[in-house]
């Protein structure tokens, strides 16, 4: 799927939030649970330390900081927000939505709230979506976060997996502007490519059961190298297609957010792009890789260190679970 913004019609980010737990693991840590050490994981990821949740933190507790922060910026109550859409792959529980969890934790009588799961693309499906409900007239102003507690599927003594991912969320309020704002969209899903990276249990193909806890079924199970290839290569398609689309080119973009994987993915991206290193947020050193947390945490550390200003050109592009890519080209305004 593609498009540009609906004419006459322009939506933008007006504000962000994020929110990590206290609890820094570092590769060294790691390296007394599992067999790997700081340099492996350095070398082939880039990641030096993650964030995990204290065991009492579930998703709706890290997105709630978030959330709070991006009204707080924006200027606006809950109570205005009429859509929340939370983008994840570990909710509070399968139902209820964790939306609607939070929804009425923080006080949003009028809002439609539900989760999107598409893996680590789900943030970025998930503004597409708020936009298009936007630009369709049915919601006024939309409240995406993104957020994963990764830590709580994984098989804490499968070292290909364990060193990779970390907890956090991110969130974003979405706003109609006069000029500006979101450019447009591009999304994709290649299911051929779901057994590279899933969750076996806990469905209803392989409801939980004593066994499936006993064969670690519960856990994230993934072909590192598979992921590799694919990722490598949507980042830029992806990319150069949502360029294409809205009629512009990379040397045009300010700010390049990639979904924080892995460095040597977004290096590889870079390189690919032709774009300039110090153009990249680059934070999967600190964070390891927080899914549908990624990129909304990376915009708030962008916006934080005051690299985003007015007019700016902004690409942003996730890809994950599904498996699935999304980018998003934004005109950076201030309200
Ligand atoms: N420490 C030490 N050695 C390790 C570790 C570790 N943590 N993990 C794997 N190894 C070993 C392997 O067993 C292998 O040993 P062998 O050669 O004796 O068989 C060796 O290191 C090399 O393994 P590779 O898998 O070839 O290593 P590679 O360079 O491909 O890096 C990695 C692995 C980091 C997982 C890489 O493939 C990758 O980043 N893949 C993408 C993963 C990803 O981004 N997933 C998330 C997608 S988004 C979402 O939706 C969640």
């Amino acid at each position: 799927m593609i498009g540009t913004a609906r004419d006459g019609f322009r939506a933008a980010v007006t504000g962000i939030g994020s929110y990590v737990p206290e609890r820094v693991l570092t590769n060294d840590e790691l390296s007394k649970m599992v067999d790997t050490s700081d340099e492996w994981i350095i070398e082939r990821t880039g990641i030096r330390e993650r964030r995990i949740a204290a065991p009492e933190q579930a998703l709706s507790d890290l997105c709630r900081p978030a959330i709070e922060q991006a009204l707080e910026q924006a200027g606006i109550e809950a109570s205005e927000i009429d859509l929340l859409i939370v983008a994840t792959v570990t909710p509070d529980m399968a139902f209820p939505s964790t939306a609607a969890i939070l929804a009425d934790e923080l006080g949003m009588p009028d809002a439609a709230a539900y989760d999107l799961s598409a893996g680590c693309t789900g943030f970025m499906y998930a503004l597409a979506q708020a936009y298009g409900m936007m630009a369709g007239g049915l919601a006024q102003r939309a409240l995406v976060a993104g957020g994963d507690v990764l830590s709580a599927i994984m098989d804490w003594s499968d070292r290909t997996t364990c060193v990779l991912f970390g907890d956090g969320a991110g969130a974003v309020v979405l706003e109609r502007v006069d000029q500006g704002g979101f450019l447009g969209f591009e999304l994709g899903a290649e299911g051929s490519g779901g057994p590279q990276l899933y969750l076996p249990a806990g469905g209803s193909r392989m409801p939980t059961t004593a066994q499936s806890v006993a064969a670690g079924q519960h856990f994230v199970q993934m072909n590192g190298r598979e992921v590799f290839k694919f990722a490598t290569r949507v980042l830029v398609s992806s990319a150069e297609a949502i360029l294409a689309k809205t009629g512009h080119t990379i040397d045009e973009v300010d700010v390049y957010i990639p979904h924080q994987a892995n460095v040597r993915i977004i290096d590889h991206a870079v390189r690919k792009l032709g774009i300039s290193a110090d153009k990249v947020v680059v934070n999967v050193d600190r964070y390891g890789n927080t899914s549908s947390g990624s990129i909304p945490l990376a915009l708030a550390e962008a916006q934080a260190e005051g690299r985003l200003h007015e007019g700016n050109l902004v690409l942003m592009t996730g890809m994950g679970a599904g498996l699935t890519w999304g980018s998003a080209l934004l005109e950076w305004c201030e309200r």
